[in-house]
């Protein structure tokens, strides 16, 4: 789609300092820059500003342009997936919306043998039940990631009348507020993470139903 014009230019621009400053550039020399006509060069700025990615004040030859925060973030994204792709970072980000699950989180995590040992390892008793977000469906690969790093082990254990599976932990943050994603050591990956916090979060962060929010998961302990 036209996503790539549009962070091609915004990246020339950032490039010749339009993230902090206003830069002055004629439509010309930023098709040459682009290597492509004056008429395209127009036409992208023009897009650009209509999305509210960039600001333009106007001359009779030359342009100030400056790039927005909605268009610094356009390539923070970017920068973002870069980082994922070199393995520069000790994070994964993911966006994902609420859902509700079959209400089992509740039983598993008011176990005592679950919960002696998250207060230990994660340094906090979760609040009774576990978030479910959905996450884009193609973002579960993502998940594969975590195979190459060390989940904080949460060992299974046994009850008079059962066995309660060993989990993997990994810290991580939802719009914002900490505690931890868990997830069962020998199901395969789906497309539901499971997250457990200190806070009641639907409270805490006003949380419906289908709400988009966004989560970091930290790679290392
Ligand atoms: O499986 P289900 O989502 O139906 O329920 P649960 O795991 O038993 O959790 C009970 C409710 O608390 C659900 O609505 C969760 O989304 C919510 N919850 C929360 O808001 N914050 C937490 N730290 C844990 C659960």
């Amino acid at each position: 789609m036209m996503k790539s014009y549009l962070l091609q230019t915004l990246k020339e621009l950032a490039l010749l300092g339009a993230v902090k400053n206003r830069i002055e550039i004629s439509s010309l020399e930023l098709a040459n820059q682009l290597d492509t006509s004056q008429q395209t060069a127009s036409r992208y700025l023009l897009d650009l500003d209509q999305k509210g990615l960039i600001t333009r004040e106007l001359g009779i030859k030359k342009q100030l342009i400056q790039i927005t925060h909605a268009g610094t973030e356009f390539l923070e994204e970017e920068y973002l997936e870069y980082q994922q792709i070199f393995e520069l970072t000790e994070k994964l980000f993911f966006k994902g919306k609420v859902v509700s699950g079959l209400g089992e989180g509740r039983y598993y995590t008011e176990q005592k043998g679950y919960v002696d040992q998250f207060k230990e390892k994660l340094g906090f008793a979760p609040y009774p039940g576990t978030l479910n977000v959905e996450i884009k469906y193609v973002e579960r690969n993502k998940l594969r990631l975590l195979k190459n790093y060390n989940a904080i082990n949460i060992n299974e254990f046994k009850t008079n009348d059962r066995t309660f599976g060993s989990v993997g932990c990994f810290r991580a943050e939802i719009n914002g507020v900490e505690g931890a994603i868990v997830m069962p050591l020998r199901s395969h990956y789906s497309n539901i993470l499971e997250f457990i916090s200190p806070c009641f979060l639907r409270e805490k962060l006003d949380l419906k139903e289908g709400d988009d929010i966004k989560i970091v998961i930290y790679l290392s302990g």
